[in-house]
Parts: C-alpha cells; sequence; structure tokens
C-alpha cells in the first residue's frame, strides 16, 4: 500500500521518507555538501550542486508534497522568501487579490517590495466574495488568500475562491500556516499553490526559520524551481533534518494544540474583562459553519480584546504571564503572546490595521502543548 492513500497519522511519519540508499539509516541524513563528484561530465545521480537540489531538503521537499495532497514541494530560507518565489512567477502590470487582515510581513513585502517591480495589489475583505469578484480584471493573475488569517482568525472559503478563480483563468495560492495539513488540505479545495511559513506548527519547535510552497501543476512547479535555483533563496540540510523530525509529531501535536485551545478559548469567552474572543470553533464565529466544512478542528491560535480597549492594559497582561512567552511567532510546543499593533502588524499602516480588526488590546495567542490547566491558571492571574 501507498503511504500516500494512508491516513495522516501515518503520513505524517513516514511520507517523503525511504531509509537511506548508501546505509539503510531510517532518518534522512544531514546532507551537509555543497557539491557532488560526477562521474563524467554532467552524468550524476541527480544532485549537482545543493542550491538547486540537495538530499535532506528533497526528502522534505517530498514530505511536505505528500502531506498536502501535491505532486510538488519546495523549501525556501523562511516563509517570506516562499511568497517571494510566487510573486517572481507575476510581471509588471499584473495585479494580485488578496487578505486585507493578512500576516504583517506578507503585506510588507507586497507593498514594499513587489509594488516598485509595478505589481498591484488589492486587499480585500474576503468574508465578502462579491468584494473579491469586483477587483477582478484582465490583469488579474493571482488570487492569495490566508486562512485562518492572522490574526483576526477569519475563515475564508478555499472552495468558493477556487470556484472565482478558475472561472478567470486565475491562480488561487493560498497560506495555509495556521491551519496546517492536518486540518485543512487547499489542493483538495482547488488551489493551485499552497504555502507554508514552516516555521511555525511544520517545523513545531522554534527552532527553524523556513518556507514551503506545493503544487500539483507541472508547469507552476517547473516555474518554481526555475526561480528557486535562480534567485537561491534556499533553505539548508540541517534546518530541512529538524523539520523531517518535526513532522513526525506534527498530528500529536496539532491534535493537543487543538485541544488546549477549545479549552483556552472558552475560558476567554466568559472573561468579565474580555470584549471580543476571536477563534473558528465558537458557534456564533461569522465563519463557523464555513471552518466546520473545510478544517478537521479549530486549531490552537485565539486573538482576544480588552473592554476599554487600552494598549497599556494589554501590555501590562502580557507582561505578567508566567508560562506564556511574550514573543513573536506561533506554532511551537510552548506557548506564545504577542501584541499584533505593535509587533508582528506593525508594518500595517494604523487605519487599515483598526479597520480589519487589530485593535490597540488585541492580544494574540498561540496555544501549545502544556497542560490546559497550567495555561488557564496563567491567563487568570495576568488577566486579575
Ligand atoms: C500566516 C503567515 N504567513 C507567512 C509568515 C512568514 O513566515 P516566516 O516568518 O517563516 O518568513 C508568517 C510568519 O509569522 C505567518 O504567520
Amino acid at each position: 500500500m501507498k503511504i500516500k492513500n494512508m491516513k495522516f497519522g501515518t503520513k505524517a511519519i513516514h511520507a517523503g521518507v525511504e531509509p537511506d540508499p548508501a546505509t539503510g539509516a531510517i532518518m534522512t541524513p544531514i546532507y551537509q555538501t555543497t557539491t557532488y563528484v560526477q562521474e563524467k561530465v554532467g552524468q550524476h545521480k541527480g544532485y549537482a550542486y545543493s542550491r538547486t537540489l540537495n538530499p535532506t531538503r528533497h526528502t522534505l521537499e517530498k514530505a511536505l508534497a505528500e502531506l498536502e495532497n501535491a505532486k510538488y514541494g519546495a523549501c525556501f530560507g523562511s516563509g517570506l522568501a516562499a511568497i517571494d518565489c510566487v510573486m517572481k512567477m507575476l510581471k509588471p502590470g499584473d495585479e494580485v487579490i488578496t487578505t486585507n487582515d493578512l500576516y504583517g510581513g506578507s503585506y510588507r513585502i507586497f507593498t514594499g517590495i513587489f509594488e516598485q517591480f509595478g505589481i498591484k495589489f488589492h486587499f480585500v475583505n474576503m468574508n465578502s466574495l462579491e468584494t473579491v469578484k469586483t477587483k477582478i480584471n484582465d490583469n488579474t493573475k493571482l488570487i492569495w488568500a490566508e486562512t485562518p488569517t492572522n490574526p483576526m482568525m477569519n475563515i475564508i472559503d478555499i472552495e468558493a475562491l477556487a470556484k472565482i478563480a478558475k472561472e478567470n483563468n486565475v491562480l488561487l495560492g493560498v497560506d495555509n500556516t495556521f491551519a496546517t495539513p492536518y486540518l485543512q488540505n487547499p489542493m483538495d479545495l482547488g488551489a493551485d499553490i499552497v504555502m507554508h511559513s514552516v516555521t511555525k506548527y511544520l517545523g513545531g519547535h522554534s527552532d527553524v526559520v523556513m518556507g514551503a510552497l506545493v503544487t500539483s501543476n507541472k508547469e507552476i512547479a517547473d516555474e518554481i524551481y526555475r526561480i528557486q535555483n535562480s534567485s537561491g533563496g534556499i533553505t539548508g540540510p540541517m534546518d530541512s533534518f529538524l523539520v523531517l523530525r518535526g513532522l513526525k509529531t506534527l498530528h500529536l501535536r496539532m491534535q493537543r494544540h487543538c485541544e488546549n485551545g477549545e479549552k483556552v478559548a472558552f475560558f476567554l469567552k466568559d472573561h468579565p474583562k474580555i470584549e471580543n474572543v476571536y477563534w473558528p470553533g465558537f458557534e456564533n464565529h461569522p465563519n463557523h459553519e464555513i471552518a466546520k466544512k473545510q478544517m478537521r478542528g479549530f486549531g490552537g491560535m485565539i486573538s482576544f480584546s480588552l473592554k476599554g480597549n487600552q494598549m497599556s492594559e494589554a501590555h501590562a497582561i502580557m507582561e505578567k504571564f508566567k508560562v506564556f512567552s511574550l514573543a513573536e511567532s506561533l506554532g511551537g510546543v510552548e506557548s506564545l503572546t504577542c501584541h499584533p499593533a505593535t509587533m508582528t502588524h506593525a508594518a500595517i499602516p494604523p487605519n487599515d490595521r483598526e479597520a480589519s480588526g487589530i485593535v490597540d488590546s488585541l492580544i494574540r495567542l498561540s496555544i501549545g502543548v502544556e497542560d490546559a490547566e497550567d495555561l488557564i491558571n496563567d491567563l487568570k492571574q495576568a488577566l486579575a
């Protein structure tokens, strides 16, 4: 039986990985080499130079493609380097429609780097698919969606978006960082490209910065590999090894992230100091039905705002945490907290930021895999 037909837990452990052909090592070795000896000019074993392809990275690229039910994978030095590769598939004059509350760094690379090369970005609220349709014109080449969105936890209907993209001959790319392939497979819903900040849940241990793209379209894959090799934003063999190790527990970690996320979300919901809690598992979350349709769980990312909306109060609470660490990033085994307005989303102009709900008192939590009771007690004392 092929691994790709097996259940997710089996795939997480075995996808892409074969015993090392040279030694039988069950873990793919860290091929810490730049080059490969050729038997004759141009005759080699598939590897010529490690920017182009490295065996450890190659195994990881195959593993990530299999986990996302895609045919081809490519890994990069960061999530943003993966997005950079997608944008380099475009030409001056091309237009992109994207989410208005996407990760601040994605906003920064779009507006700060690619706008100056003549690519136009439309930031829209993708809860309304009608708004997406109104922005499509002959120059539109790509719809780029993040779901759940960072940090507002909006859920975008990938299948409906894919339909719009196909009808208009536009590519659909989905940033699947928050959900991971454990919770959601955008390729199965019609996406052309799926992107990950591997730095987060896929690596899972806060020790690697990496990005990935997967696709099942050969033409897109060839273009990705051409840009990966030409621009050189690759990841190294040591980091590839660490992520291969991290992937083996992705299902176990995600299960716990989801269980803890649910307990913490319900605790916050009833707290008298809290104004709003954003978590797609609540029945009254505006996109709960879409989340139920396209995700297999609701994840461990939660944002909440405070009554009175004072930034100083949000900062004071975050400084009182004992188990949660005040830090950028998310998706590691340890629980983290961040203040989007001044940290992850500081690159977004204040008016645009507030319009998408990233208010001054908004606090984002990445719920780790500690014991939920300790996390709730930590929140209790910090909010007291
Ligand atoms: C949703 C999302 N996409 C992309 C990125 C960028 O990834 P990286 O930090 O690995 O470059 C992040 C980083 O926080 C993210 O949260």
